[in-house]
């Protein structure tokens, strides 16, 4: 199905096999909580509260799909917890239906992954670790595939300055900034570009899937990112997510108690 011919149904991937190293909680960072509710749980309202989205496959640490499951699924506001072994339907209660499978060991073998089990004409991909994406950004990424594009990525200034470094740690120069731009996710794209650019470039190194598209020749249209949707990265990003989440609570719907 393409975005030309009516309409297209939206999966989103949730990325959420990481280990968190950096952010060094001890447990997957996924499973870190922001007063009470877990990264995990944070990301999947955003999807579940969404009217364009109607999967969720979250995409889990191997040693923890079931936690995941019980986890996403009450996020997403399912009435208690859904065997793992296939899909947690809340199209009864227009709600997105809520899918669990275990990671790899890259981010790009987690995404292969969730992909394989998704059958929708546009997927969305995003990071766990970016909890707080606000639904505009959504509907930015999803405007453009509508529009015809084969992929698209929000975007957001660079305000550090930037410069390269020779491999002894010499500077070698800055980089103009006004060419450059951060890239968040959720990214998207036509499912079938996306499953083609992971095959071709399973031999690959690369930290997100628009790149992936590129490399096989793909274009990919850039929209507006958000400052909330930052990544969680390191340990004082906690402190930012929790003041994000604090403002959000204010608009944002909570689907487990509506
Ligand atoms: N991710 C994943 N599978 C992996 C590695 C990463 O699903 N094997 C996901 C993470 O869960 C996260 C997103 O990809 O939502 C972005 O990765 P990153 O921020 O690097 O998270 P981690 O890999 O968990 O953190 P770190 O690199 O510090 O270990
Ligand atoms: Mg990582």
């Amino acid at each position: 199905m393409t975005a030309a011919t009516g309409p297209t149904t939206v999966v989103a991937v949730l990325v959420a096999a990481g280990s968190g190293e950096r952010l060094g909680a001890g447990v997957p960072k996924a499973f870190v909580e922001i007063d009470g509710v877990t990264l995990l749980e944070h990301a999947v309202r955003r999807f579940a509260t969404h009217p364009a989205v109607g999967t969720i496959v979250v995409v889990a640490p191997a040693a923890d799909v079931s936690r995941a499951g019980v986890l996403a699924d009450a996020a997403a506001g399912h009435d208690g917890p859904t065997p793992r072994s296939g899909w947690s339907d809340g199209s009864a209660l227009g709600r997105a239906r809520v899918l669990v499978v275990a990671g790899g060991a890259t981010r790009q073998a987690s995404v292969a992954a969730g992909l394989a089990v998704t059958d929708a004409g546009f997927v969305l991909v995003h990071d766990v670790a970016r909890p707080f994406v606000p639904g505009v950004v959504i509907d930015a990424v999803l405007a453009a595939l509508t529009d015809g594009a084969d992929a698209a990525v929000p975007v957001v200034p660079i305000h550090d300055t930037v410069r390269r470094v020779h491999p002894d740690g010499s500077f070698a120069g800055t980089v103009d900034r006004s060419t450059l731009v951060a890239i968040q996710t959720p990214q998207g794209f036509r499912r079938d570009v996306l499953v083609a650019a992971h095959e071709a470039g399973r031999h690959l190194a690369v930290t997100d899937d628009a790149a992936l598209v590129e490399a096989a020749g793909g274009a990919v249209a850039a929209v507006a990112g958000s400052d909330e949707a930052f990544k969680v990265t390191t340990p004082l990003d906690l402190t930012r997510a929790q003041a994000v989440a604090r403002l959000g609570s204010a608009s944002t719907p909570d689907v487990t108690t509506g």
